[in-house]
């Protein structure tokens, strides 16, 4: 068989076909096996090979698999409700999708649909942050702070407003927590200000980063402060939990880290299958709901997957699963754990700093830890150390390019499943640890 027939998305990676994975692990048909150190892309929760997923999967697949138009199914509905009764405040209207692009395109049109219905017909920008990721369609994209991603694309990107990220470590008013007040929340405000309030229609943020800055988390008093601003001009705030959502963090939802804040809309999907099925939802509040429908009989948009009687009935088990075996407290605990062992690594000549929450981990690699300076981005340092480690077995995920300013930063993220066990974490923190061993002294440390 050739894989001379998939239109691949780099050929800088040496392909590897994997035959099945069981728990924390992917084997592949050559007979190796790799610890998925990173779900995948933070995306499995439950582990790879989970029978009771298998069997809800040919259950309804039995039963039916795809309905449109008119029908509704009882996984989409107990999917929705399950979901419903997860989420923070009154967020309990489920809009489904197949992915995390989707999620962020549909909130992008909800909050559009929403000051349409409440006559506030000016408003369409959404503001969002530099670092920021929201998926790869233009829309999406446009909201996205990933300069090297967006580049190619740009002459498409809708003209949006970003704000700098809440990067303490790096912060971008060169100054330090808690005495800088907080400017960049602040700076919410001022571009609010600036673009007028009457354009905004919504802010859109990762509560704790994912892929393009994983791991970092804001200070106490930011979300507290974005939501007080998004309400005072009228503005939606959107939380993208695609990466974040269903636990990942240690709470079902990341937002939930700050008591309470409670968004308008949350993105979700990644773990909301845990990888079994391409499913995401975008969800709201009752109070965005019923304004729509008061003005309107519909919301025209959606994807033709979505609510798939399938996915629903997968997803559900996934998340029935989750909560039998009480995994979202798991993944609070082993994250606590594995944070605390890879903090010894900040010894290490190229380690700056050893964050996240939860099972959402992230490592910056620096080439002077005093001053904070990264490598010349041609050395590709991220690379070096993730493809050194999938050597030894353990899958890690490459950082985005461009931590620090869009151009520059080597990073890696650590999320493995939640059902991780203290000896595979040990696995992983032991070849971490002799995998940048090898990388610095190769640098000449
Ligand atoms: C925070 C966030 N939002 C949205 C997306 C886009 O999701 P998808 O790749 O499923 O379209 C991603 C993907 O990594 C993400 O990390």
């Amino acid at each position: 068989m050739s894989p001379d027939y998939i239109f691949h998305r780099t050929l800088k990676n040496k392909w590897q076909s994997i035959s099945h994975g069981q728990g924390v692990y992917l084997y592949s048909t050559e007979g190796r096996r790799y610890l998925d150190a990173c779900g995948g892309v933070h995306v499995v929760s439950i582990g790879h090979g989970v029978p009771e997923i298998a069997a809800a999967m040919h259950d309804q697949a039995s039963k039916v698999s795809f309905t449109y138009g008119r029908f509704l199914t009882q996984p989409q509905i107990d999917l929705a409700e399950k979901i419903a009764a997860m989420t923070p405040g009154d967020l309990s209207r489920v809009f489904f999708i197949s992915g995390g692009s989707e999620a962020t395109e549909s909130a992008l049109k909800i909050a559009r649909k929403y000051h349409l219905a409440t006559g506030n017909t000016k408003k369409f920008k959404i503001v969002s942050r530099w670092q920021g990721w929201h998926g790869n369609t233009i829309g999406a994209l446009s909201m996205s702070g990933r300069t090297a991603w967006r580049e190619d694309y740009v002459p498409y990107l809708l003209n949006f407003p970003h704000i700098p990220p809440p990067f303490c470590y790096r912060c971008p008013y060169g100054d330090e927590y808690p005495k800088c007040g907080l400017q960049c929340a602040e700076e919410l405000e001022r571009v609010i200000h600036q673009e007028g309030a009457d354009y905004i229609a919504a802010f859109i943020a990762e509560p704790i980063l994912g892929t393009s800055a994983p791991g970092i988390t804001p200070p106490p008093e930011y979300y507290p402060m974005i939501r007080e601003i998004c309400d005072r001009h009228n503005i939606l705030m959107i939380v993208d939990e695609v990466v974040t959502g269903f636990g990942r963090t240690g709470l079902n939802f990341a937002i939930e880290h700050w008591e309470g804040v409670v968004p308008d809309i949350i993105c979700t999907g990644k773990s909301l299958s845990s990888g079994y099925t391409p499913i995401a939802a975008t969800i709201t509040s009752e109070k965005i709901y019923h304004a729509i429908y008061k003005e309107f009989s519909s919301f025209v948009h959606g994807h033709t997957y979505g609510g798939n009687p399938l996915s629903c009935a997968v997803a559900l088990a996934v998340q029935n699963y989750v909560e039998e075996h009480n995994l979202v407290s798991r993944c609070a605990r082993m994250g606590n754990m594995l944070l605390e062992k890879l903090q010894p690594l900040k010894t290490l000549p190229i380690v700056g700093d050893v964050r996240g929450k939860g099972l959402m981990i992230g490592l910056e690699f620096v080439a002077d830890k005093q001053h904070r300076t990264y490598f010349d981005a041609k050395k590709d340092v991220t690379s070096q150390i993730v493809n050194q480690a999938f050597d030894k077995g353990v899958l890690l995920m490459p950082g985005a390019p461009g931590l620090i300013d869009g151009i520059v930063g080597d990073h890696i993220a650590i999320s493995p499943p939640y059902t991780i066990s203290e000896s595979e974490i040990d696995e992983i923190v032991q070849v971490v640890k002799e995998t940048i061993e090898q990388i610095s002294t190769n640098l000449g440390y």
